[in-house]
Formats: C-alpha cells, sequence, structure tokens
C-alpha cells in the first residue's frame, strides 16, 4: 500500500520507465555532466565556494548545483552534483586538484605495504555529506523526477588510485598489472567492496538509479577488460539493493571505449548499459538483445555547432535507435566545459519533440 503510495509520487517516472524497457510517449532524456562549467551559474556558485571540492562537500551548494540544469532544461533527471574521487579521498589517499591539471592524490597507491592497509570506508561516517545531499536533494526535488547517484567503477578507480592522477595510458596501473596482478586483483576486491557499500548507502538514502562510470575500462587490453574490469563490476552489481520505496533501482554500466565488449556488459548484471559516440546504437541494440536498456550516445563535439545543427545531429542519433522501448538519450560522455547554454537547449527540446513524433507515427 505504502510502495503503491509512494510510486505515484515521482511526477515523471519517463527515465525509471526506459531503463526497465516499458513503453514510454517520448525518450527520456538527460546529460553526463549536465551541471558543470558551460553554465554561469555554477561558475558563479563554484567561485563562492571557493573550490570545486567545496561546492562537492557542501550538502547545501551540492543540492543548489545540481538543481540547475534542472532550471533551464526540461530534463528528466537529476544526477547528484559530486565525484567519483571523493570515493578513494575518503580511503585516505588526499584528494586536491591543481589549475589546469586536474586531480591529484597525495597519496598514490604504489607498493604492497600501501594496498594491504586499504579499506572500505563506512559511508555513512566518511561520506555522509554526500548522503545528506542525497537527502536534501530528495526534499528539494520533490518528486519532480528521479535523482541518479554514481561511483567509479572499481578499475576505473584503481586508475586514478595507483597513477596519483589522470592519464590516457596509466604507466604505473598497467606497470602493476602486468608485473604484479595479484596486487591489482586485491586493490580491485577492496574497491568492489567500497563501491557496493558507497552506492547501497546512497539507495538507502534516496537516490533512485545508479549509474558506474568505467571511464578508463576502455583502455584495457581486450582479454584484460573481462579480468580486471568487467569482473569487478558485475561483483558490484550482484551486490545492489534492488528495490527502493517500492519500486526498482536500476543500474547503468558506462564503459568509455566499450564497444567491443557490448554483450559481456549486457550480461553483467545491470539494466542497462551507457554507450560512448564510437558505438554503433544498431549493434548495441543486438548485442543487448532486449536484455538491457540502452543509453547514449551523440558526440559532446556535437554541441559545439548552431542549435539547428544541434537538432539535425539529436534526430540522427533518435533514428538510429529506433522507436521501440529502452532508450534513454544522453551524450557519449560529459558536456564539455565550453558548451553553449542554447545548445543543451536546443538538443532537450528536440529529443522531447522528435522522440515523441516518432513514437506516434
Ligand atoms: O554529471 C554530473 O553533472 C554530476 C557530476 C559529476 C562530476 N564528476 C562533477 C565534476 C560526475 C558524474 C563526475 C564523474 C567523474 N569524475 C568521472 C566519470 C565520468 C567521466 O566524465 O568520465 C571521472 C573520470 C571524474 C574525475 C574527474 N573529476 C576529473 C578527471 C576532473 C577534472 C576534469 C574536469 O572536467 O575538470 C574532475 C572534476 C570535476 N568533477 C568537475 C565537475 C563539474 C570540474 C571541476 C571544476 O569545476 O573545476
Amino acid at each position: 500500500m505504502e510502495a503503491h503510495h509512494r510510486k505515484v509520487d515521482l511526477s515523471n517516472d519517463a527515465l525509471l520507465r526506459a531503463l526497465a524497457r516499458e513503453p514510454t510517449d517520448r525518450t527520456p532524456v538527460w546529460l553526463m555532466r549536465q551541471a558543470g562549467r558551460y553554465l554561469p551559474e555554477y561558475n558563479a556558485a563554484r567561485a563562492r565556494a571557493g573550490s570545486f571540492l567545496a561546492l562537492a562537500r557542501s550538502p547545501a551548494l551540492a543540492t543548489e548545483v545540481t538543481l540547475q540544469p534542472l532550471e533551464r532544461f526540461a530534463l528528466d533527471a537529476a544526477i547528484l552534483f559530486s565525484d567519483i574521487l571523493l570515493l578513494p579521498d575518503a580511503m585516505g589517499l588526499g584528494l586536491y586538484f591543481t589549475e589546469g591539471e586536474g586531480p591529484r592524490f597525495e597519496r598514490p597507491l604504489r607498493d604492497e605495504v600501501a594496498v594491504r592497509a586499504l579499506a572500505a570506508p563506512d559511508p555513512a561516517l566518511e561520506l555522509g555529506y554526500v548522503l545528506d545531499a542525497v537527502r536534501e536533494l530528495r526534499r528539494a526535488l520533490a518528486g519532480r523526477v528521479p535523482l541518479i547517484g554514481f561511483s567509479g567503477s572499481p578499475y576505473t578507480l584503481a586508475c586514478y588510485m595507483v597513477e596519483g592522477c589522470g592519464s590516457d595510458d596509466w604507466p604505473a596501473l598497467k606497470t602493476m598489472l602486468y608485473s604484479r596482478p595479484q596486487l591489482l586483483h586485491r586493490l580491485l576486491e577492496i574497491n568492489a567492496r567500497a563501491v557496493t557499500d558507497y552506492l547501497n548507502a546512497q539507495i538507502e538514502a534516496g537516490v533512485q538509479a545508479v549509474m558506474l562510470f568505467d571511464t578508463w575500462g576502455g583502455t584495457l587490453a581486450h582479454a584484460d577488460y573481462e579480468t580486471f574490469s568487467l569482473a569487478y563490476s558485475r561483483r558490484v552489481l550482484a551486490g545492489l539493493a534492488k528495490m527502493r520505496e517500492g519500486r526498482r533501482v536500476p543500474s547503468i554500466l558506462y564503459t568509455k571505449g566499450g564497444g567491443a565488449w557490448l554483450e559481456a556488459m549486457a550480461a553483467s548484471g545491470c539494466d542497462a548499459i551507457g554507450l560512448d559516440a564510437a558505438t554503433d546504437p544498431a549493434s548495441a541494440r543486438r548485442a543487448a538483445a532486449g536484455r538491457v536498456a540502452l543509453q547514449g550516445n551523440l558526440d559532446s563535439a556535437a554541441l559545439l555547432a548552431p542549435p539547428e545543427q544541434v537538432r539535425a545531429a539529436v534526430r540522427r542519433v533518435l533514428d538510429a535507435f529506433g522507436g521501440a522501448p529502452g532508450h534513454v538519450f544522453n551524450l557519449g560522455h560529459g558536456v564539455l566545459p565550453r558548451t553553449p547554454v542554447e545548445s543543451v537547449a536546443a538538443l532537450v527540446d528536440e529529443v522531447r519533440a522528435y522522440s515523441r513524433m516518432l513514437r506516434s507515427s
């Protein structure tokens, strides 16, 4: 009874319906990095907070920034404003940002002693500010749209934790992988436990869907993707709470550069796979074979063109996915910092109008 009553509380459930591959009267849309530097009000909030980390660590400011894109655009989901690197920070690695250089850790994991000393944190104790932001957001959203929580995948987190900073080819991580594979497995086991606990804490606090970002899984050699990335994402997916408030809490697995492993991803236990822009929607449909929904995959750079070209690019993506249920419109990766706000407005408007027309024709 209670469950049924709460279900009605979500006034826009298009995202959850599409993730469940149920019919919707249009394709739901949200964007990775929908809150961020392309929005002047984001930059103002960040300046007020003093830094990105201060913004992410304040539940009130994180709530404000999460809602900013929803005030401008008719998006079908909110994604918690946070960062995947706050989990390793809570594990004691010391996250900091240097201007123009991106994220860094003070204490990267380079040897056995460091890995042995690592433990999965208690989210309520070490990441309480994230859970507070989730609770505050649910109150502020009041059922307007669902709230998506997220984490980095065990492998993608390990990349930053071993390397100590971002990289294109991850030499420190790959050195560990090829010279001490068992040590990397030990780290991935700890990360899988930490990610599972963290996502379950977010679900308990109120997120209505979760996304695993495996941003660097695509840098693995073909056989290593399964062994070092997917095996641990699968473990996380198996350990997640499946229901909350009488509804399924769907999970989305995104691997940037994951086009070669779509079938394995579709069999991983997730409800949907996130596709990058290099992936052909038709081959993703075949790989999914009705088992999972698909999310994606307009090239983020398409938003650098004028609104009319943005609209045409949106229509091409919608045509490629077709009108069958089980598609969530998104970019192939995050919104780029120099994206014009009008491009995002044109994208959202075109997804709503054109996908409704596709359904009714
Ligand atoms: O999508 C959203 O709107 C929610 C917020 C979000 C952020 N980071 C905010 C952020 C999400 C989902 C992330 C995930 C994240 N963080 C990933 C996985 C997804 C992806 O983009 O591949 C990764 C790899 C990171 C790590 C990270 N955080 C990097 C490499 C950087 C620096 C690069 C950059 O874009 O500046 C960050 C910082 C960061 N995280 C910013 C934002 C808005 C920019 C910080 C700023 O304002 O200066």
